[in-house]
Protein backbone atom coordinates (compact mmCIF):
# COMPACT_ATOMS: atom_id res chain seq x y z
CA UNK A 1 0.00 0.00 0.00
CA UNK A 2 1.16 3.50 -0.65
CA UNK A 3 0.49 5.53 2.41
CA UNK A 4 -0.57 9.52 2.09
CA UNK A 5 -1.49 11.58 -0.92
CA UNK A 6 0.90 11.74 -4.16
CA UNK A 7 3.42 14.01 -3.11
CA UNK A 8 3.18 17.42 -4.82
CA UNK A 9 6.34 18.51 -6.43
CA UNK A 10 8.37 15.49 -6.81
CA UNK A 11 10.78 16.71 -9.51
CA UNK A 12 11.37 19.57 -8.64
CA UNK A 13 13.22 21.95 -11.55
CA UNK A 14 17.08 22.81 -10.59
CA UNK A 15 19.03 21.46 -7.87
CA UNK A 16 21.36 18.89 -8.21
CA UNK A 17 20.54 15.44 -8.02
CA UNK A 18 20.60 13.42 -4.41
CA UNK A 19 18.25 11.46 -2.54
CA UNK A 20 17.08 14.09 -0.55
CA UNK A 21 16.13 15.83 -3.74
CA UNK A 22 12.96 13.31 -3.35
CA UNK A 23 12.11 15.14 0.04
CA UNK A 24 8.60 15.63 -1.53
CA UNK A 25 8.21 11.62 -1.45
CA UNK A 26 9.91 10.66 1.39
CA UNK A 27 8.49 10.19 4.84
CA UNK A 28 11.02 12.38 7.05
CA UNK A 29 10.95 15.94 7.70
CA UNK A 30 13.69 18.22 9.31
CA UNK A 31 17.35 18.66 8.50
CA UNK A 32 18.82 16.27 6.53
CA UNK A 33 21.45 13.73 8.16
CA UNK A 34 23.31 14.18 4.38
CA UNK A 35 27.14 13.25 2.89
CA UNK A 36 26.08 13.74 -0.53
CA UNK A 37 24.38 10.67 -1.66
CA UNK A 38 22.17 9.88 -4.57
CA UNK A 39 22.91 11.63 -8.32
CA UNK A 40 25.06 8.40 -8.97
CA UNK A 41 25.78 7.96 -13.09
CA UNK A 42 23.77 5.91 -15.46
CA UNK A 43 26.38 5.14 -17.70
CA UNK A 44 24.90 4.02 -21.22
CA UNK A 45 27.15 0.71 -22.02
CA UNK A 46 30.06 1.10 -24.52
CA UNK A 47 31.07 -2.86 -25.25
CA UNK A 48 28.80 -4.84 -23.00
CA UNK A 49 25.81 -4.20 -24.20
CA UNK A 50 26.48 -4.36 -27.82
CA UNK A 51 28.13 -7.37 -27.47
CA UNK A 52 24.78 -9.32 -26.46
CA UNK A 53 23.01 -7.28 -29.41
CA UNK A 54 21.28 -4.83 -26.44
CA UNK A 55 21.43 -0.93 -28.04
CA UNK A 56 20.19 0.43 -24.62
CA UNK A 57 21.98 -1.17 -21.90
CA UNK A 58 22.58 1.43 -19.06
CA UNK A 59 24.80 0.69 -15.93
CA UNK A 60 23.73 2.43 -12.59
CA UNK A 61 27.09 3.07 -10.78
CA UNK A 62 25.83 3.32 -7.13
CA UNK A 63 29.55 2.97 -6.31
CA UNK A 64 29.81 6.29 -6.41
CA UNK A 65 27.96 7.11 -3.13
CA UNK A 66 29.45 8.52 -0.35
CA UNK A 67 30.97 5.25 1.33
CA UNK A 68 30.77 3.39 -1.99
CA UNK A 69 27.49 1.27 -2.60
CA UNK A 70 23.87 2.13 -2.87
CA UNK A 71 23.09 1.49 1.32
CA UNK A 72 24.08 5.33 1.42
CA UNK A 73 20.76 6.32 0.21
CA UNK A 74 18.71 4.43 3.08
CA UNK A 75 21.13 4.70 5.27
CA UNK A 76 20.94 8.79 4.57
CA UNK A 77 17.08 8.94 5.31
CA UNK A 78 17.02 5.93 8.19
CA UNK A 79 19.64 8.01 10.45
CA UNK A 80 17.62 11.23 9.95
CA UNK A 81 14.65 9.34 11.03
CA UNK A 82 16.61 7.86 13.51
CA UNK A 83 17.82 11.07 14.79
CA UNK A 84 14.49 13.39 15.46
CA UNK A 85 13.37 9.98 17.39
CA UNK A 86 16.04 10.80 19.59
CA UNK A 87 17.89 7.23 19.26
CA UNK A 88 21.79 7.46 20.16
CA UNK A 89 23.40 4.13 19.93
CA UNK A 90 22.06 3.04 15.66
CA UNK A 91 22.83 -1.49 15.59
CA UNK A 92 23.30 -3.48 12.26
CA UNK A 93 24.20 -6.66 11.48
CA UNK A 94 26.12 -6.68 8.08
CA UNK A 95 28.14 -8.54 4.90
CA UNK A 96 29.92 -5.33 4.96
CA UNK A 97 28.74 -2.34 3.31
CA UNK A 98 25.73 -1.65 5.58
CA UNK A 99 28.34 -1.27 8.59
CA UNK A 100 30.39 0.81 6.72
CA UNK A 101 27.15 3.06 5.63
CA UNK A 102 25.76 3.07 9.01
CA UNK A 103 29.04 4.01 10.51
CA UNK A 104 29.38 6.79 8.34
CA UNK A 105 26.29 8.23 8.54
CA UNK A 106 26.15 8.04 12.68
CA UNK A 107 29.44 9.88 12.36
CA UNK A 108 27.92 12.52 10.94
CA UNK A 109 24.62 12.49 12.85
CA UNK A 110 26.91 12.86 16.14
CA UNK A 111 25.13 9.17 17.16
CA UNK A 112 27.05 6.19 17.74
CA UNK A 113 27.43 3.12 15.66
CA UNK A 114 27.47 -0.72 16.45
CA UNK A 115 27.83 -3.53 13.61
CA UNK A 116 27.46 -7.06 14.00
CA UNK A 117 29.67 -9.20 11.46
CA UNK A 118 30.30 -12.76 10.43
CA UNK A 119 33.90 -13.38 11.71
CA UNK A 120 36.08 -13.35 8.74
CA UNK A 121 33.62 -13.27 5.89
CA UNK A 122 33.59 -9.00 5.32
CA UNK A 123 35.82 -7.70 2.85
CA UNK A 124 38.49 -5.55 4.25
CA UNK A 125 37.99 -2.22 2.99
CA UNK A 126 34.32 -2.76 4.47
CA UNK A 127 35.67 -3.50 8.13
CA UNK A 128 38.42 -0.43 7.39
CA UNK A 129 35.60 1.92 6.71
CA UNK A 130 33.51 1.00 9.51
CA UNK A 131 36.54 1.32 12.40
CA UNK A 132 37.32 4.50 10.23
CA UNK A 133 33.98 6.16 11.25
CA UNK A 134 34.53 5.05 14.47
CA UNK A 135 31.98 2.18 14.76
CA UNK A 136 32.02 -0.70 17.69
CA UNK A 137 32.68 -3.59 15.57
CA UNK A 138 31.83 -7.17 16.98
CA UNK A 139 31.98 -10.39 15.24
CA UNK A 140 30.20 -13.27 15.53
CA UNK A 141 30.67 -17.23 14.32
CA UNK A 142 28.73 -17.91 11.75
CA UNK A 143 27.38 -16.07 8.81
CA UNK A 144 25.27 -13.17 7.84
CA UNK A 145 21.90 -15.06 9.08
CA UNK A 146 23.33 -16.06 12.29
CA UNK A 147 24.60 -11.94 12.42
CA UNK A 148 21.55 -10.84 11.94
CA UNK A 149 19.00 -13.36 14.35
CA UNK A 150 21.30 -12.13 17.01
CA UNK A 151 21.50 -8.47 16.24
CA UNK A 152 17.43 -8.49 16.15
CA UNK A 153 17.97 -10.40 19.66
CA UNK A 154 19.66 -7.37 20.99
CA UNK A 155 17.70 -4.67 20.08
CA UNK A 156 14.39 -6.85 21.62
CA UNK A 157 16.39 -6.82 24.61
CA UNK A 158 17.37 -3.25 25.55
CA UNK A 159 15.90 -0.15 23.67
CA UNK A 160 19.16 1.84 23.56
CA UNK A 161 19.57 0.39 20.36
CA UNK A 162 17.79 1.44 16.97
CA UNK A 163 17.98 -1.14 14.27
CA UNK A 164 18.85 0.15 10.54
CA UNK A 165 18.87 -3.11 9.07
CA UNK A 166 16.59 -3.19 6.13
CA UNK A 167 13.91 -4.49 7.84
CA UNK A 168 13.55 -0.68 8.99
CA UNK A 169 10.88 1.20 6.39
CA UNK A 170 13.26 4.44 6.36
CA UNK A 171 16.28 2.48 4.78
CA UNK A 172 13.58 1.56 2.15
CA UNK A 173 12.31 4.84 1.30
CA UNK A 174 15.73 5.73 1.17
CA UNK A 175 16.60 2.87 -1.18
CA UNK A 176 13.62 3.43 -3.56
CA UNK A 177 15.12 7.15 -4.81
CA UNK A 178 17.09 4.96 -7.21
CA UNK A 179 14.08 4.02 -9.28
CA UNK A 180 13.14 7.92 -8.81
CA UNK A 181 16.66 9.00 -10.61
CA UNK A 182 16.95 6.19 -13.02
CA UNK A 183 13.41 7.68 -14.14
CA UNK A 184 14.72 11.19 -14.74
CA UNK A 185 18.05 10.34 -15.91
CA UNK A 186 16.49 8.19 -18.75
CA UNK A 187 14.27 11.86 -20.11
CA UNK A 188 11.66 10.80 -17.79
CA UNK A 189 10.93 6.95 -19.07
CA UNK A 190 10.50 3.80 -17.27
CA UNK A 191 13.14 1.05 -18.19
CA UNK A 192 11.99 -2.07 -19.70
CA UNK A 193 14.01 -4.08 -17.14
CA UNK A 194 16.18 -3.54 -13.95
CA UNK A 195 18.07 -6.24 -13.24
CA UNK A 196 19.86 -6.02 -9.57
CA UNK A 197 22.02 -8.62 -7.41
CA UNK A 198 19.58 -10.09 -4.36
CA UNK A 199 21.10 -10.84 -0.98
CA UNK A 200 18.24 -9.79 2.01
CA UNK A 201 16.10 -8.84 -0.45
CA UNK A 202 15.41 -5.25 1.26
CA UNK A 203 16.77 -3.47 -2.15
CA UNK A 204 14.64 -5.16 -4.83
CA UNK A 205 11.38 -4.04 -2.56
CA UNK A 206 12.70 -0.79 -2.28
CA UNK A 207 13.11 -0.59 -6.33
CA UNK A 208 9.85 -1.77 -6.75
CA UNK A 209 8.57 0.66 -4.59
CA UNK A 210 9.86 3.34 -6.18
CA UNK A 211 8.55 2.38 -9.48
CA UNK A 212 5.04 1.58 -8.07
CA UNK A 213 5.10 4.50 -6.86
CA UNK A 214 5.36 6.75 -9.78
CA UNK A 215 3.00 4.64 -11.80
CA UNK A 216 0.33 5.26 -8.58
CA UNK A 217 1.80 8.59 -8.31
CA UNK A 218 0.29 9.27 -11.95
CA UNK A 219 3.91 10.32 -12.73
CA UNK A 220 4.80 7.23 -14.82
CA UNK A 221 2.90 5.50 -17.14
CA UNK A 222 4.65 2.31 -17.06
CA UNK A 223 6.54 -0.19 -14.72
CA UNK A 224 9.69 -1.76 -15.41
CA UNK A 225 10.56 -6.12 -14.86
CA UNK A 226 12.28 -6.81 -12.50
CA UNK A 227 15.25 -9.48 -12.90
CA UNK A 228 16.69 -10.64 -9.69
CA UNK A 229 20.04 -11.76 -9.21
CA UNK A 230 21.60 -14.69 -6.49
CA UNK A 231 24.76 -16.35 -6.72
CA UNK A 232 24.84 -19.85 -7.19
CA UNK A 233 25.89 -20.73 -3.64
CA UNK A 234 23.40 -18.04 -2.18
CA UNK A 235 20.17 -18.57 -3.82
CA UNK A 236 17.55 -19.67 -1.88
CA UNK A 237 15.08 -17.15 -3.85
CA UNK A 238 16.18 -18.18 -7.41
CA UNK A 239 15.47 -21.80 -6.30
CA UNK A 240 11.93 -21.13 -5.13
CA UNK A 241 11.57 -19.39 -8.60
CA UNK A 242 12.86 -21.98 -10.74
CA UNK A 243 10.45 -24.41 -8.61
CA UNK A 244 7.43 -22.62 -8.64
CA UNK A 245 7.70 -22.78 -5.25
CA UNK A 246 5.32 -19.60 -2.77
CA UNK A 247 7.83 -19.63 -0.13
CA UNK A 248 11.40 -19.51 0.23
CA UNK A 249 13.45 -22.53 2.30
CA UNK A 250 16.51 -21.25 3.56
CA UNK A 251 20.14 -22.15 2.79
CA UNK A 252 22.40 -23.49 5.93
CA UNK A 253 25.56 -22.57 4.40
CA UNK A 254 25.87 -20.45 1.71
CA UNK A 255 29.02 -20.38 0.21
CA UNK A 256 29.57 -17.55 -2.75
CA UNK A 257 32.49 -15.24 -4.07
CA UNK A 258 30.17 -12.04 -3.76
CA UNK A 259 30.48 -11.85 -0.10
CA UNK A 260 28.24 -8.92 0.12
CA UNK A 261 25.03 -11.58 -1.12
CA UNK A 262 26.77 -14.38 1.14
CA UNK A 263 23.17 -14.88 2.37
CA UNK A 264 21.04 -17.90 3.05
CA UNK A 265 17.78 -16.73 4.99
CA UNK A 266 16.68 -13.55 3.19
CA UNK A 267 14.55 -11.40 5.73
CA UNK A 268 12.61 -9.68 3.11
CA UNK A 269 11.89 -12.71 0.34
CA UNK A 270 8.12 -12.35 0.55
CA UNK A 271 8.36 -8.76 -0.88
CA UNK A 272 11.00 -9.88 -3.11
CA UNK A 273 8.86 -12.82 -4.55
CA UNK A 274 5.58 -10.24 -4.84
CA UNK A 275 8.02 -7.96 -6.92
CA UNK A 276 9.01 -10.28 -8.73
CA UNK A 277 5.75 -11.61 -9.79
CA UNK A 278 3.68 -8.28 -10.02
CA UNK A 279 6.09 -7.16 -12.14
CA UNK A 280 6.17 -9.89 -14.39
CA UNK A 281 9.81 -10.70 -13.67
CA UNK A 282 12.26 -13.61 -12.21
CA UNK A 283 15.27 -14.25 -10.12
CA UNK A 284 17.84 -16.14 -11.05
CA UNK A 285 21.11 -17.33 -10.09
CA UNK A 286 24.56 -17.18 -11.93
CA UNK A 287 28.03 -19.09 -10.69
CA UNK A 288 30.90 -17.67 -8.91
CA UNK A 289 32.88 -18.01 -12.27
CA UNK A 290 30.61 -16.32 -14.44
CA UNK A 291 30.53 -13.11 -11.53
CA UNK A 292 34.48 -12.76 -11.79
CA UNK A 293 34.01 -12.74 -15.37
CA UNK A 294 31.50 -9.89 -15.31
CA UNK A 295 33.16 -8.25 -13.12
CA UNK A 296 36.50 -8.18 -14.82
CA UNK A 297 34.37 -7.16 -18.14
CA UNK A 298 33.13 -3.85 -16.24
CA UNK A 299 36.42 -2.77 -15.31
CA UNK A 300 38.10 -3.63 -18.60
CA UNK A 301 35.74 -2.57 -21.08
CA UNK A 302 33.41 0.17 -19.54
CA UNK A 303 35.39 1.10 -17.01
CA UNK A 304 33.30 0.69 -13.80
CA UNK A 305 35.57 -1.39 -11.23
CA UNK A 306 33.00 -3.36 -8.83
CA UNK A 307 32.81 -6.31 -6.30
CA UNK A 308 31.96 -9.05 -6.59
CA UNK A 309 28.15 -8.90 -6.01
CA UNK A 310 27.58 -5.74 -7.88
CA UNK A 311 28.89 -7.60 -11.02
CA UNK A 312 26.20 -10.59 -10.63
CA UNK A 313 23.56 -8.58 -13.06
CA UNK A 314 26.08 -8.48 -16.07
CA UNK A 315 26.94 -11.74 -14.84
CA UNK A 316 23.24 -12.90 -15.69
CA UNK A 317 22.74 -11.32 -19.06
CA UNK A 318 24.16 -14.10 -20.63
CA UNK A 319 21.16 -16.29 -19.27
CA UNK A 320 18.48 -13.42 -19.78
CA UNK A 321 19.99 -13.25 -23.95
CA UNK A 322 16.97 -14.58 -25.90
CA UNK A 323 15.32 -13.69 -23.03
CA UNK A 324 15.07 -9.96 -23.31
CA UNK A 325 14.24 -8.28 -26.61
CA UNK A 326 16.86 -6.48 -28.08
CA UNK A 327 15.45 -3.22 -28.42
CA UNK A 328 14.88 -3.13 -24.33
CA UNK A 329 15.95 -0.65 -21.97
CA UNK A 330 17.78 -3.06 -19.62
CA UNK A 331 19.64 -0.54 -16.51
CA UNK A 332 21.90 -3.16 -14.86
CA UNK A 333 22.42 -1.83 -10.70
CA UNK A 334 26.01 -1.67 -9.77
CA UNK A 335 25.48 -1.69 -5.96
CA UNK A 336 28.77 -1.10 -4.55
CA UNK A 337 32.56 -0.29 -5.26
CA UNK A 338 35.20 -2.79 -6.52
CA UNK A 339 37.97 -0.53 -4.36
CA UNK A 340 36.41 -2.25 -0.89
CA UNK A 341 37.17 -5.86 -2.04
CA UNK A 342 40.33 -5.82 -3.43
CA UNK A 343 41.58 -9.02 -2.21
CA UNK A 344 39.40 -10.45 -4.69
CA UNK A 345 41.02 -9.08 -7.39
CA UNK A 346 43.81 -11.55 -8.72
CA UNK A 347 47.10 -9.54 -8.68
CA UNK A 348 50.47 -8.98 -6.91
CA UNK A 349 52.98 -6.19 -6.54
CA UNK A 350 55.88 -8.56 -7.17
CA UNK A 351 54.62 -9.20 -10.34
CA UNK A 352 54.45 -5.90 -11.30
CA UNK A 353 57.77 -4.97 -13.32
CA UNK A 354 60.25 -2.40 -11.63
CA UNK A 355 61.51 0.09 -13.72
CA UNK A 356 65.07 0.73 -12.99
CA UNK A 357 66.14 4.16 -15.28
CA UNK A 358 64.76 5.82 -18.59
CA UNK A 359 65.73 2.93 -20.88
CA UNK A 360 63.85 0.37 -18.60
CA UNK A 361 61.31 2.02 -18.14
CA UNK A 362 60.59 2.64 -22.27
CA UNK A 363 61.05 -1.05 -22.63
CA UNK A 364 58.56 -2.07 -20.44
CA UNK A 365 55.94 -0.12 -21.62
CA UNK A 366 56.66 -0.46 -24.90
CA UNK A 367 53.66 -1.62 -27.16
N1 LIG B 1 25.02 -5.52 -3.50
C1 LIG B 1 25.83 -5.15 -2.50
C2 LIG B 1 27.13 -4.52 -2.85
C3 LIG B 1 25.45 -5.35 -1.15
O1 LIG B 1 26.26 -4.97 -0.18
C4 LIG B 1 24.21 -5.96 -0.88
C5 LIG B 1 23.78 -6.20 0.50
C6 LIG B 1 23.39 -6.31 -1.96
C7 LIG B 1 23.83 -6.08 -3.25
C8 LIG B 1 22.06 -6.97 -1.78
O2 LIG B 1 21.09 -6.11 -1.28
O3 LIG B 1 20.48 -7.38 0.75
O4 LIG B 1 19.03 -5.55 -0.11
O5 LIG B 1 19.21 -7.71 -1.33
N2 LIG B 1 24.51 -6.00 1.52
C9 LIG B 1 24.05 -6.08 2.91
C10 LIG B 1 25.10 -5.53 3.85
C11 LIG B 1 23.48 -7.39 3.30
O6 LIG B 1 25.11 -5.90 5.03
O7 LIG B 1 25.90 -4.69 3.44
P1 LIG B 1 19.88 -6.72 -0.45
Amino acid sequence: MIKGPPPTDIFPRGGSPSVFRYMSALPVRGEPVSLGEGGTPLLASRRIGPSFGLRDLYIKNEGQNPTGSFKDRGMAVAVTAARRSGARVLVCASTGNTSASLAAYASRAGLESAVVIPDGKVAQGKLTQAVAYGAKVVRVAGGFDDALKMTLRLVARSRVFYPVNSINPYRIEGQKTVSLEVYEQLGRKVPDYVVLPVGNAGNISAVWKGFRELKAWGVADGLPRLVGVQAAGAAPIAEAYSKGLGSVRPWENPETVASAIRIGNPVSWKKAQAAVRESGGMVVAVEDREIVRAREEMSRKEGVFVEAASAAPVAALKLLDGMIPKDSTVVCIATGTGLKDQEAVDWKMDSMPLASDDDSLARLLSP
